[in-house]
């Protein structure tokens, strides 16, 4: 399979925050490893859809996600990223960044930056691999709660 020939992305804008945020609510153990249910805040699909993007196969599955915003001093900043356990290493996850860059490039954004756990080593790994560099933010989410900082230029429009 390559790169999902038969996977058609979707503004978020373009369909119900409610329906697709329960959706992807409910198949939650097929794109994360840990918890992520609260990263998943309603504000992301209701106000800030329409920087994210959904993945959907021909058949009309959700095989992928990405949320995230563009600040006002130009920073993209991917909120959420994930691609469905049996369609990763297949080129979708680089397809949605793409997406969403152009997008923020179109708006004036410089830089996009995303934030992981270290121990993510595929989430490390795929960033690094579109050319992120990375940082560790000690005590980044609360005392103890360290955080990886990845961050990537992005091309002037
Ligand atoms: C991180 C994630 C979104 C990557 O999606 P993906 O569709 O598998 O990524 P791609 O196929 O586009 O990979 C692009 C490149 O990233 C690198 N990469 C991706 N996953 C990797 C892994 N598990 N190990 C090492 N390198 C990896 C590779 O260089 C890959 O290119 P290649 O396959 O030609 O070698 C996916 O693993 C995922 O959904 N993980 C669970 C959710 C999550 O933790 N998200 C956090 C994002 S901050």
């Amino acid at each position: 399979m390559n790169d999902g020939d038969d996977v058609r992305l979707v503004c978020f804008s373009d369909l119900s925050a409610t329906v697709v945020r329960n959706r992807l609510l409910a198949a939650h153990d097929r794109f994360w490893t840990t918890d992520a249910r609260t990263l998943h805040h309603p504000v992301w699909f209701h106000q800030f859809g329409g920087f994210g993007v959904l993945a959907m196969s021909g058949s009309g599955e959700d095989v992928g996600y990405l949320l995230g915003t563009v600040t006002v001093d130009r920073l993209a900043y991917l909120h959420l990223l994930a691609v469905r356990d049996d369609r990763r290493r297949d080129g979708l996850g680089r397809r949605l960044c793409r997406w969403f860059d152009d997008l923020a490039v179109s708006t004036g954004a410089r830089v996009v930056q995303a934030v992981t756990r270290p121990d993510n080593t595929p989430a490390v790994a795929f960033h690094t691999a579109l050319g992120a560099s990375s940082h560790l933010s000690r005590d980044h989410a609360g005392p103890g709660a360290d955080r990886t900082v990845l961050t990537r230029s992005l091309p002037t429009a």
